[in-house]
């Protein structure tokens, strides 16, 4: 099919001086200095129940940037009966209509709108300009125009046929709605969970997280004036328990794109389970969960090189990408060069708001975590078995800020080297050299998940055994680089074990859940 050949939108540098710069940080101030009041988007209507929350920067935890409206049943009812009234209309519509609204979205985001959702995920999520740039612009961008090459694909497969048979396969659009759930680390994750099934012309349910909606409403305003049709997305907040409850009660609930945790996924897939039978279709069930990303070094690899994987892959983001490095495997004949470099490179991290584009990290997302992260900090600093060389330090008088943290420890089961902490602290485990296939296996058995995983290497061998013994280990394996930074269309991203359902996000894998096709054989 003829379609505009995707391409990875350019990362933009905002050096200083330059026009993107004072372009993100003017618009950074205009948010900042107003307020925002986010309704339910059910169909064409905006409702403000009046039940409100307030919306507070991570960063700056007592400012308040808006308020969003929490729904009733009655609301979440609603968005199920407007979703369904829309489906018919959305079905009918040719799918190069369907692709173009996704295309425009793709264009005012990398042009007219791409300050304003940068901005909006630096004040929402507490992200650098370049870690809001290369989310909310280039890979949101980049799901938007490389999903629509992917549809294309899946629509050019057909069956063969024969003299006098034409098989034909066609792709229709999910019988019922689908449920989006999106996570707060990532804008660019939280807009593709709604709009890929949208694409393949399902309507669409979509919970964002409580952290992020207030780039969830830019991401809104995006679709509206790209001309997606009123009920196609529709946008709920509130209590995440009543809303998933009432969506799984319906018969048409179709399937659900998820991105969260492993335990909120869990118990979904039970509720879905309890509910089987009243369902008109079996549903889909795609989800992205947690992780323990870990890097491993074998004695071969190069200090600086692995330090520099480590300071970026751990502390990018506060470690708050689902791909972060949490625990890393080093030999003892390389660590007191690679701990040199590490702990220099910390210090030389500023810490602060986004809005100063020298600080190379910020807050993390809110006090849940916050809280989460310095409890495990002191545990370590009592632990006999632990030692924290870097960081170690919290403070949240102003914001959620907890410094990157280095636990270094002598027993293989240390807590931090298999629980999801998501944040700045990294665990390190050095190993005797001569032991590189029993660390393998430990890389392998310490952690239920299975996302992302480095290993470095100068050593051919040890790369191919490291592959072999970690094949399962992680949905994403990185050779000699960062854990981190998945890049749609070229590292189809996503895990499997406890980490998901591994669809690979950014793939043609994973349109291919939003569609139930229909075989047609006709005699001619
Ligand atoms: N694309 C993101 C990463 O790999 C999820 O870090």
């Amino acid at each position: 099919y003829n379609v505009p050949k995707a391409i990875n939108e350019p990362v933009k540098g905002y050096a200083p001086g330059s026009k993107e710069r004072e372009q993100v940080l003017a618009t950074f101030k205009e948010l900042y200095s107003t307020t925002v009041d986010v309704p339910l988007y059910i169909g064409a209507e905006e409702i403000r129940t009046g039940k409100t929350k307030t919306i507070n920067p991570p960063f700056d935890h007592k400012k308040v940037v808006g308020t969003y409206h929490e729904a009733e049943k009655h609301h979440i009812e609603k968005a199920i009966a407007t979703a369904l009234a829309a489906r018919q209309q959305w079905v009918n519509l040719s799918w190069e209509q369907r692709a173009s609204i996704f295309l425009k979205a793709a264009e005012l985001l990398a042009g007219p709108y791409r300050a304003k959702i940068n901005a909006a995920t630096m004040i929402a999520q507490a992200k650098t300009v370049h870690q809001a740039e290369i989310d909310s612009a280039c890979e949101f961008i980049d799901f938007l125009r490389f999903n629509v090459e992917f549809m294309s694909q899946i629509y050019a497969e057909q069956p063969v046929s024969s003299e006098g048979i034409w098989n034909r396969l066609e792709y229709r659009a999910l019988e019922g709605f689908v449920y989006a759930v999106t996570p707060f680390n990532f804008t660019a994750i939280a807009g593709n969970l709604p709009a890929a099934p949208a694409l393949m012309g399902n309507v669409v349910v979509w919970k964002p997280s409580a952290s992020q909606v207030y780039s969830a409403n830019v991401i809104m305003e995006v679709f509206k004036l790209a001309g997606l049709p009123d009920g196609v997305i529709n946008m709920v907040h509130g209590n995440p328990v009543m809303i998933t409850d009432t969506l799984l009660a319906s018969p048409d609930f179709a399937g659900i794109h998820y991105t969260g945790s492993t335990s909120v996924f869990n118990d979904i897939w039970a509720k879905i389970g309890q509910n089987i039978s009243k369902y008109k279709t079996y549903p889909r069930i795609v989800g992205e969960t947690g992780g323990k990303d870990f890097v491993v070094a074998h004695p071969s690899s190069i200090p600086a090189q692995v330090a520099t994987a480590l300071t970026r892959g751990a502390f990018e983001y506060q470690g708050q990408k689902c791909s972060a490095a949490s625990r890393a495997y080093i030999p003892q004949s390389i660590w007191p060069a690679v701990k040199e470099h590490l702990v220099n490179d910390i210090k030389s991290f500023k810490i602060g708001s986004p809005e100063d584009p020298t600080n190379f990290i910020s807050a993390v997302i809110h006090e849940g975590s916050f809280d989460k992260l310095a409890k495990y900090i002191d545990a370590a600093k009592a632990a006999p078995d632990a030692e924290i060389i870097a960081g170690g330090t919290y403070d949240k008088s102003i914001g959620w800020f907890i410094d990157p943290t280095v636990i270094v420890t002598t027993n293989p089961n240390y807590d931090t080297l298999s629980t999801e902490l998501f944040g700045p602290v990294l665990t390190i485990y050095v190993f005797e050299d001569a032991k590189w296939a029993e660390t393998l296996k430990l890389v392998d058995e310490t952690s239920p998940y299975a996302l992302t995983g480095a290993i470095f290497s100068q050593d051919r061998y040890a790369i191919e055994e490291a592959a072999k013994a970690l094949e399962n280990s992680a949905g994403n394996f990185y050779i000699n680089d960062k854990p981190t930074g998945a890049v749609v269309g070229q590292q189809p991203f996503g895990g499997a074990r406890a980490s998901g359902t591994n669809d690979k996000a950014g793939s043609v894998l994973n349109l291919y859940r939003w569609v139930s096709p229909r075989t047609i054989k006709e005699t001619l």
